[in-house]
């Protein structure tokens, strides 16, 4: 129903009649003669309907409204000067419509589309409609482009493209797991993947040697703007390689997927500790396009005159005390704004936020009056402040005040608007805690299948659970967590072992993973693997906000599909068949 798209169309088509087919973007009536802008999946073209070239084309296109389905044909000509579009690809040539044909008509739209102002939930119910839109069908082109990338990136070293199961048992990732009810095993349920986790590990004992799948993972748990219920993975596991060999694969197939999409990244990434990221930018995904990074204060104030702080002082491990310094904040913000900046950390749990000037006659602030000269020195010194510098700091429990700063650096970044629009910074945060205790509980940081780094003597020793390193390794881009991975344990012993800290039973981790553990006792090769988010990727490619934007088919915050109305109840016959009845909960009130 065409002869071209309206992208292939330009000025070597002058003179030549070529039929072109899509929808009406807009319709303008400029004193009898009618101009269309036609869309088709890519690009706009503008056709022209003028009585005194054809009659009835002219009368077709006095009855064309918005998103009516068109095929048009007509002679390509340059359009006339200074009438030119300089932002539309097509825009220097237009059609004299010779044969106008309406496919089909439209309703007017619910919204106006493009529209980003428009109320998302309109958006999302007309979904298909937004999809309409150039931006939209960029952001497809491109994600496409990717996940192309990356089976060619992966298959060219040697990669194994291999679907696992989406109706399967609970996955340890540690979100809440969707589950669907068996109808031939009444009263059971399957749980939809967390990720692939389990079955590429098994993969691996199968002798795969090099697994990836792009795999679509579920997981019930709070909304934000980077987290979807149903996303997808770029998932990858290897076997005999360490932490080297599984980060030069995540780098090369980065850097090539990156570079098919049009992105110039370098092929090597900088790498950071987890406790680096944690005590200088108080986070485990630092954002590296701006520098404002945390020094350590607590032995210069443990000697100062003011007991709250030289108290926290006398615990080094639990406690810290921590400065950030701005240069040139003391031109930037005023007194009130540097004591406004307490209400923003207080949110976040901290009981104020101390602050320094650096002034032409020395180092100015409320608390100065509590540090000798050679301790305000030394914070001079430490700090490296300059005239014009500001500090602020804060003081507490190490896992309060280092979330609390972490949260105050980007908001300062933000609101300084230091931020660089459009470059990626990759960085590898590496050596990760094994477990962290929450609420007096062990639980494990990546999974419990990451492999802990052992002594010499091939043992966990340990005086302390929190003080185990693990062979896990995230990549983070821009300060959000683009991926993550570990080696895996692959000894029985090591996994009864971690199981045994983690306060998992033996009759319990038989009942969860059983067959995993019982895999690894038949030959499991070292392996070891990552998964990168896909949707994250375009969304940080594509620069947009929410994850949304580059899903084609979303759900909102509330896990809700507005355009299916999914979930939606289903009626008593089904329930039946799946043995499940529904109890009614009483609202109050
Ligand atoms: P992890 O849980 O870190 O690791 O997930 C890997 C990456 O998947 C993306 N991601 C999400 N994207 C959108 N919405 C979500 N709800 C969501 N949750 C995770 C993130 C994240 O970095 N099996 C391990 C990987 C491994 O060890 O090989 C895993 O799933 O970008």
């Amino acid at each position: 129903m065409r002869t071209h798209y309206c992208a292939q169309v330009n000025e070597e088509h002058i003179g030549q009649t070529v039929t072109i087919s899509g929808w009406v973007s807009s319709r303008r009536d400029h004193g009898g003669v009618i101009f269309i802008d036609l869309r088709d999946n890519d690009q706009v073209l503008q056709l022209v309907c003028d009585p005194t070239d054809n009659v009835d084309a002219h009368k077709v296109a006095e009855d064309v409204r918005d998103q009516f389905v068109l095929i048009a044909t007509g002679k390509v000509r340059a359009r006339g000067e200074g009438l030119e579009n300089p932002n539309l690809k097509t825009g220097k040539v237009e059609i004299v419509v010779d044969s106008l044909n309406v496919e089909n008509r439209s309703l007017p739209m619910p919204f106006d589309l493009g529209d980003e102002r428009v109320n998302e939930e309109i958006r999302l119910r007309y979904r298909y409609l937004e999809l309409r839109t150039q931006k939209a069908y960029d952001t497809f082109k491109l994600r496409s482009k990717a996940t192309i990338a990356t089976r060619n990136s992966l298959d060219e070293l040697g990669f194994l493209e291999v679907e696992t199961p989406i109706l399967t048992k609970s996955t340890p990732e540690g979100a809440r797991d969707y589950l669907v009810p068996s109808r031939v095993h009444g009263g059971e349920f399957y749980a939809l993947p967390q990720s692939p986790q389990l079955f590429k590990q098994l993969l691996m004992v199968s002798g795969f040697d090099k697994y990836f799948q792009i795999a679509k993972c579920f997981r019930d748990e709070d909304l934000r703007a980077d987290r979807q219920p149903e996303f997808t993975q770029i998932d990858v596991e290897m076997s005999f390689c360490d932490q080297e060999d599984v980060i030069a694969v995540g780098e090369k197939l980065i850097s090539d997927v990156f570079n098919k999409c049009g992105f110039d990244i370098p092929t090597k990434f900088n790498r950071m500790t987890y406790n680096d990221a944690m005590e200088n930018y108080g986070s485990d995904k630092p954002d590296m396009r701006y520098d404002l990074a945390m020094v350590d204060v607590i032995d210069i104030f443990a000697r100062c005159d003011n007991e709250i702080f030289s108290n926290l002082a006398i615990d080094t491990k639990k406690n810290r005390i921590k400065a950030l310094k701005v240069p040139n904040g003391d031109n930037i913000f005023s007194k009130r704004e540097m004591k406004r900046f307490e209400d923003y950390v207080r949110q976040f749990g901290a009981h104020g936020l101390g602050y320094f000037q650096m002034k032409e006659d020395g180092l100015k602030g409320p608390l100065t009056k509590f540090f000798s000269d050679e301790d305000i020195q030394a914070i001079i010194d430490r700090c490296e402040l300059v005239v014009g510098d500001a500090v602020f700091f804060g003081a507490g429990p190490k896992k309060l005040v280092l979330d609390y700063m972490g949260r105050f650096r980007i908001h300062l970044a933000e609101i300084m608007d230091i931020v660089p629009k459009g470059t990626f910074e990759f960085l590898w945060v590496v050596d990760f805690p094994m477990f962290e205790k929450e609420d007096g509980r062990v639980k494990a940081l990546h999974h419990p299948f990451t492999q802990p780094k052992l002594s010499d003597n091939g043992k966990l020793n340990h005086d302390d659970v929190e003080d185990i390193e693990s062979i896990a390794y995230d990549i983070v881009l821009n300060g959000t967590e683009l991926g993550g991975g570990s080696i895996r344990i692959h000894k029985e012993e090591t996994q009864a072992e971690i199981f045994r800290l983690l306060g998992i039973s033996e009759e319990e981790a038989n009942e969860k993973f059983g067959f995993l553990l019982e895999a690894l006792k038949f030959g499991a090769p070292p392996h070891g693997g990552f998964a990168l988010g896909l949707d994250r990727m375009i969304m940080l490619m594509t620069g947009s906000d929410s994850i949304r934007d580059v899903i084609a088919f979303p759900k909102t915050q509330r896990a809700q599909c507005l355009l299916t109305r999914a979930p939606s109840p289903i009626d008593n016959e089904q329930l039946k068949e799946l043995s499940l009845r529904i109890r009614q909960t009483q609202t109050e009130g």
